[in-house]
């Protein structure tokens, strides 16, 4: 095994889990998790920060209920019900 530091500080993982049709359980792919994923990236990008905060894909993350969500690091704190209007502001808070 072999550690070394990420060229990164911040991340987000954005849930985008896709369930098949008639799953019992919700699934943030078809809340539109891919879109917004990529949209964070592209935003990130845009602001010169992809090296700073890296948003990446994840499966899920546990809170199924309240997707489309994400986690943050390195604060740890899942983001909730997420529209394509909070985006400006979860990358602002990546920022700070
Ligand atoms: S499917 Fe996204 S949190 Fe479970």
């Amino acid at each position: 095994m072999k550690k070394f530091a990420a060229p990164f500080q911040k991340s987000i993982f954005v849930c985008t889990q896709k369930r098949p049709d008639g799953h019992p359980k919700p699934c943030c792919a078809d809340r539109g998790g891919m879109a917004l994923r990529q949209e964070l990236r592209d935003m990130a990008q845009e602001k010169g920060k992809e090296m700073e905060i890296r948003v990446f894909t994840s499966g899920c993350i546990g809170a199924c209920d309240h997707g489309p969500v994400a986690i943050e690091y390195p604060n740890g704190e899942y983001v909730l019900g997420i529209t394509k209007e909070d985006l400006p502001e979860i990358l602002d808070g990546l920022m700070e």
